[in-house]
């Protein structure tokens, strides 16, 4: 049976990656030291996987479960520009030294792929858009260094050790599960979380910037294939994985209230250190190489994501 591990799969985006393996007839392992994934995430396919509680950091305890898996799936990290700026210890040790630990486990222990997921504030501002791969990387915040050098690392490692990768720089995802309750939530949680409350959002800045929010579901499918695509087209590679569309926060918090059925005024406040302006993808090789082809609009997403929140 194929084996596959997700770091990070408790997190809002691993657990639903976990149970698109789970469906397509994977066994499934996920390592996962639960700083901010939850063991809820994965309640209802709590007996068909195996969750092993170890810090990425922990290379004695990580190796021996990534060894000889056919599949690892990185997403573990400490996902969050703001967080990297006040508090950069724990990101950098978690996103640069943990993930050097799962290419290094990946590659001692004959992994047949490592699929990485990578960031598009790797691009920080840039003059033109939609951001396509072959632009310079220019990061504005420890967090987009970190998961750029971990894109590095998945190319070395490709060249140098014989592994298989492919990294997906995730723009902006969201969807069911999303944890809302932390400082550093992703906006779209707090948002629906507001609407459903009755709160006005605080929009950091004047909400002119722009997103290419990209529905979970979308990440989860380009993942598998990130996962099966032939190598000799795909490996030591990085692809965008958005949606390729693009919205101000403004034009976001509108789209909500009108789906929500609320009237809120937002309130404004300074904009957030390390916030890059405006993001979009450019998804021409994702389409060419790993057949990416979203399923959801942004309004669809966010129609799926209210519901869930409000059950
Ligand atoms: C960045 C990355 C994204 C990555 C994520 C990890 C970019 C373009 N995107 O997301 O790929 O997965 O880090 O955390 O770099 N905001 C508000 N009010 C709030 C919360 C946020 O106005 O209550 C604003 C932020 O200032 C920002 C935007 O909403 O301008 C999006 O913020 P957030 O959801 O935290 O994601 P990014 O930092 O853009």
């Amino acid at each position: 049976m194929n084996r596959s591990i997700v770091t990070g799969g408790a997190g809002f985006i691993g657990s639903s990656l976990v149970r698109a393996l789970l469906a397509a007839g994977h066994r499934v392992d996920v390592i996962d030291n639960l700083s901010t994934g939850k063991l809820d995430n994965l309640e209802e396919v709590a007996d068909q996987i195996t969750v092993y509680e170890y810090d990425l950091c922990d290379y004695q305890r990580i190796a021996p479960v990534i060894a000889g898996a056919q599949r690892v799936f990185h997403l573990g990290a400490i996902p969050s520009v703001p967080k990297s700026i006040l508090d950069p210890v724990p990101s950098h040790n978690s996103n640069i030294n943990g993930t050097f630990n799962v290419f290094r486990a990946s590659a001692e222990g004959k992994v047949g792929r490592v699929v990485y997921a990578a960031s598009s504030s790797a691009y920080g501002d840039t003059e033109v858009l939609p951001k396509v791969e072959t632009m310079t990387p220019r990061p504005k915040s420890p967090y987009a260094v970190q998961k750029l050098l971990g894109e590095y690392y998945a190319s070395v490692f490709a060249d140098c050790f014989d592994l298989e990768t492919v990294s997906l720089r995730f723009f902006n995802v969201f969807g069911p599960r999303q944890d809302p309750t932390s400082p550093y939530s992703g906006v779209l949680s707090v948002f629906i979380t507001c609407a459903l409350e009755n709160r006005s959002p605080t929009i950091f800045g004047d909400g002119k910037q722009s997103r290419d929010f990209t529905y979970v579901e979308d990440v989860v499918g380009l993942l598998m294939k990130a996962a099966d695509a032939p190598a000799s087209v795909v490996s030591g590679k990085v692809y965008n994985a958005g949606n390729g569309g693009r919205f101000t926060l403004n034009e976001t918090w509108e789209l909500l209230q009108q789906i929500a059925g609320v009237k809120l005024a937002a309130k404004y406040a300074a904009p957030r250190a390390g916030d890059v302006k405006d993001s979009q993808a450019d998804t021409t090789a994702a389409q060419r190489d790993l057949g990416h082809a979203p399923h959801f609009t942004f309004e669809q997403g966010l129609r799926r994501t209210l519901e869930w929140y409000r059950a």
